[in-house]
């Protein structure tokens, strides 16, 4: 029988003996669940021959850069590379609003700044990924352009182009066995507990072009939706919960002014796997504070949406 205490055992020893006594293994460290905890694993099999890359690419949400900087480096002593590539990211993303553009814009600058790290880490030879089961399984059930819905964001080609061997200790691993691994190798409820996040972070919540300025705005309101749904007590409960911005723009007033301002959805998603996804009816009192505090803090949204579609036919993300 499966038992996260066992599982994990056979894992760091299973990555011990493969990497030898001079040789490195990098990692992209994300500060979602999968990479962390594939992280964690392998710096119990080999301690400080296994690098951190961090990268921050200037569509992260508020805190998060030194929420997982801390984590990492102070309660795992892990080494870590944290890069700021903000500037270089959103340069590339300027006067693009185009949602699949976008993807391949991120996925691409990311993986030159990955190279560009990883090479400075001498002897490496294996690179770290926190691939799960159903990841493998959607790799190969949806080949071919046609069922490209998405392009997602991943190191797709960067082991060949690095000559990288991969490790993907949580392969075989659903998202609660990885939860629980992570448990037992003693990580921090909080973070294996945490939504998902995708890799092209809030560029593909901000619909319309992707400057710093509205980056803030979404970033103030979705911290605010996040807040409160934990307050709430439902944060655990939900798949994803967050804030959208979008380009349209309408009338409101404010004191005796008038405003002219841009609009924001709030969705949250119930969901086992990210395939399928219902929305959650959140209650009226709850949805009330949140489009308060967002239309009184948030300067530049003047009106909150509720996102009631499912997937199918609506994605959860809304590029
Ligand atoms: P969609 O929007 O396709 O999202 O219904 C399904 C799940 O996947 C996440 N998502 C991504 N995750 N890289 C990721 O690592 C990506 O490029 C990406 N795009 C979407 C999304 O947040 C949801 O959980």
């Amino acid at each position: 029988t499966w038992t996260p205490g066992s599982w994990t055992d056979e894992a760091i020893a299973a990555i011990r003996d493969r990497v030898g006594p001079d040789e490195h293994a990098v990692c992209g460290l994300s500060g979602g669940v999968d990479s962390s905890v594939a992280a964690v694993l392998c710096h119990k099999a080999i301690g400080d021959r296994l690098t951190c890359i961090f990268v921050d690419n200037g569509v992260l949400r508020e805190g998060e850069v030194e929420q997982v900087v801390a984590t990492f480096r102070e309660n795992f002593h892990l080494n870590l590379i944290a890069v700021d590539e903000k500037k270089r990211f959103l340069d590339a993303l300027r006067g693009v609003t185009d949602p699949e553009q976008k993807r391949k814009i991120i996925g691409k600058v990311f993986i030159d700044v990955f190279e560009e790290q990883a090479a400075k880490v001498k002897g490496a030879r294996y690179l770290v990924q926190g691939t799960l089961y159903p990841d493998v399984i959607e790799s190969v059930s949806f080949k071919g352009p046609s069922a490209v819905i998405k392009s997602h964001h991943n190191v797709g080609g960067l082991p060949e182009r690095m000559k990288l061997e991969l490790i993907e200790p949580l392969r075989e691993l659903f998202k609660d066995e990885v939860r629980a691994a992570g448990q037992t190798l003693g990580m921090p409820h909080d973070l294996l507990f945490r939504q998902p996040f995708p890799g092209p972070g809030l560029a593909i919540r901000c619909l319309g072009e992707v400057t710093p300025e509205r980056l803030e705005v979404l970033r103030a309101a979705d911290s605010i939706v996040t807040s409160e749904i934990q307050k709430a007590d439902l944060y655990e409960t939900i798949w994803q919960s967050f804030c959208v911005l979008l380009p349209v723009r309408s009338v409101g007033v404010m004191g005796d002014g008038r405003t002219y301002e841009e609009t924001c959805a709030v969705r949250a998603v119930r969901s086992v796997d990210g395939m399928t996804a219902d929305w959650v009816p959140l209650p009226y009192d709850l949805l009330a504070r949140i489009s308060n505090r967002i239309v009184n803090e948030v300067r530049g949204i003047n009106r909150v949406v509720y996102d009631i579609s499912s997937k199918p036919p609506a994605t959860i993300e809304w590029e």
